[in-house]
């Protein structure tokens, strides 16, 4: 079935929806989404968004604090747009309905590792999901846009697909939309478009471990490499301090906020150990917590270390945190409360993804990219708390300003673009090869290409995932596709791009950590680890 839009937009997180609502004043727009519309990392967002919301506060100390973190990777122009843009974006937040938590009549800002001062907007500890609600509805309420859920992007669609056969110049590739499985008629839809919006967000799914619901399978990062997209900082995994030990697929997340708030993590005897880590012992950035806990883990053969609360009042925990709280209780029979919270690290965001310039424009003519999949420069070598939900939101509206820009350019006609052909392949009975090999690169990255690194590590990896990915390719080549297909296809390529950039980078910086170079080197790294697709 042929779909045709002025806008195509892949994905329905806070980067897609938001986008969503401002590219309808300039023509139809279709999103196309995994799942159901809701189901996406902003979902589950707790902690909040960080902005210069308070008198306090200044765009000087939220810049300093950005480019302090992400270690002199950070692009300073990118950086200043997402400080200086936040506020108004956030308050177009408010107005679109989302209800922010208030203390006395103003905004309850809350306070995460690495930032000098409380400037984290939220909802409670359910920030992701009342952001994601009203944006559902606003999106829901508006006639120029059609959801489709259940539509898997597969793969888009280039002058490769084009029905006229054209010369392709490598430097100069356009996109006019993508073709998608949807997964309950089981057939492969066509959807043109003039403008594409890649909003398909992080890449968690790649490890064993991972805050990442289901759906971040790295699936955005794949097409565009594959259709010739420049990507880079592939190697920057983020890997967040705090998720609940033993607590399943994916791992429960304990908030930054709750160290924040007082929260004081110790080892399983009791002792504290941050303070010979970093001066800001519990508050300091994730990649310093999660380096400091792994590494004491492996010190002293325990499982967990614990995050301890039982000194802070019972009651403020359970009002600022009601989530956290009934959920430990409820689900894992943990009163936070009177009881310390053993927790590990897991994978939790991308810093690298596809490249694109401060409105939102990837290297291919029409698309654009912005969320967590993007690359815009900000974060660098390792993100500022509650930076994400800021980044999507002003690099979204930069790129809906930009891209209707580009609309009124282009002639009204997309040229012919053929249909999905899938003859010649089968369905295949061998799912068993689908899960085992989803398995074997997930703890294989979590092994070898985790927080810490080697080169001998890294070899190991490359040379698994080599063999892996040939035999997903070919299996790929003559199979039906499956959404577990596809999202193994996907793992497997992130995963490679991964480790080419940890490869690459022979220095340790931000979340990038190894034990064959254990100094930061500016003379030969201070620059982003660019991969050509
Ligand atoms: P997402 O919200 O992940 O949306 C991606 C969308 O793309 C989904 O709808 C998905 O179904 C769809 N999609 C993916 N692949 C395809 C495909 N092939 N075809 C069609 N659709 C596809 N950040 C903060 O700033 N503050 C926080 O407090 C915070 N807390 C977090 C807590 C957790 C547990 C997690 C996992 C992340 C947290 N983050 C936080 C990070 C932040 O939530 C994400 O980086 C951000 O929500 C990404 O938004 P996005 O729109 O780019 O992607
Ligand atoms: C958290 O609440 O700890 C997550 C915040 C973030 O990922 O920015």
């Amino acid at each position: 079935m042929m779909h045709r839009h002025d806008f195509l937009i892949i994905g329905s997180g806070i980067a897609g929806l938001s986008y969503a609502l401002k590219a309808a004043r300039h023509g139809t727009v279709a999103v196309i989404t995994k799942k159901e519309k809701a189901e996406s990392n902003t979902n589950y967002a707790q902690g909040g968004v960080a902005a210069v919301m308070s008198a306090v506060d200044s765009f000087d100390l939220h810049v300093r604090d950005t480019l302090a973190t992400g270690m002199g990777l950070s692009h300073r122009d990118a950086v200043e747009v997402m400080v200086r843009e936040g506020p108004e974006r956030l308050r177009e937040l408010i107005d679109v309905g989302v209800r922010f938590t208030h203390r006395d009549g103003m905004l309850d800002l809350g306070r995460e590792g690495g930032h000098s001062i409380n400037r984290i907007v939220h909802a409670n500890d359910l920030t992701g999901r009342e952001i994601e609600r009203a944006l559902v509805q606003a999106v829901s309420e508006n006639p120029a846009i059609t959801t489709f859920e259940n539509h898997v992007a597969v793969e888009l669609i280039t002058e490769h697909h084009t029905t006229e056969k054209r010369v392709i110049d490598s430097e100069n590739i356009h996109c006019w939309g993508a073709y998608a499985l949807d997964s309950i008629g089981k057939r492969v839809d066509t959807f043109t478009a003039r403008v594409v919006m890649l909003s398909t967000g992080g890449l968690g799914q790649v490890y064993i471990h991972t805050t990442n619901p289901v759906i971040a399978t790295g699936d955005g990062v794949a097409m565009a490499y594959r259709a010739g997209a420049r990507t880079a900082n592939m190697e920057f995994i983020q890997f967040h301090p705090t998720t609940l030990f033993n607590s399943g697929s994916p791992s429960y997340l304990i908030s930054e906020a709750v160290r924040g708030f007082g929260g004081v993590l110790k080892a399983r005897n009791g002792d504290e150990f941050m303070q010979m880590y970093d001066e800001r012992k519990s508050l300091a950035p994730r990649d310093i917590v999660a380096y400091a806990i792994d590494t004491e883990l492996k010190k002293r053969g325990d499982d967990f270390v614990l995050l301890d609360l039982r000194h802070l009042p019972a009651a403020d925990l359970r009002e600022h945190f009601p989530n956290i709280y009934e959920t430990c209780l409820k689900r894992f029979k943990l009163d936070i409360t009177k009881e310390p919270i053993p927790v590990v690290p897991a994978a939790h965001y991308s810093c690298g993804g596809v490249v694109t310039d401060i409105d939102g424009r990837t290297s291919i003519q029409g698309l654009y990219a912005s969320g967590e999949v993007s690359m815009t420069g900000v974060h660098g070598a390792n993100r500022l708390a509650s930076n994400s939900l800021l980044e999507a939101l002003v690099f979204s509206d930069r790129a809906a300003r930009s891209s209707a820009a580009y609309l009124r350019e282009q002639s009204p006609d997309v040229p012919a673009v053929r249909e999905w052909d899938d003859s010649g392949t089968f369905n295949s009975e061998e799912w068993i090869l689908v899960l085992h090999n989803r398995r074997e690169i997930q703890q294989i990255m979590w092994d070898y290409v985790g927080i810490v690194r080697s080169d001998l590590r890294l070899g190991r990896a490359w040379r698994r995932m080599e063999l892996i990915r040939h035999e997903v390719e070919a299996f790929y080549k003559k199979t039906k596709v499956t959404e577990g297909l596809l999202e193994l296809r996907n793992i497997a390529l992130c995963a490679e791009l991964i480790i080419r950039c940890a490869m690459k980078r022979k220095e340790s910086r931000g979340l990038h950590v190894t034990t064959d170079y254990r100094q930061r080197d500016d003379e030969h790294f201070l620059h982003d680890t660019v991969l050509e697709g």
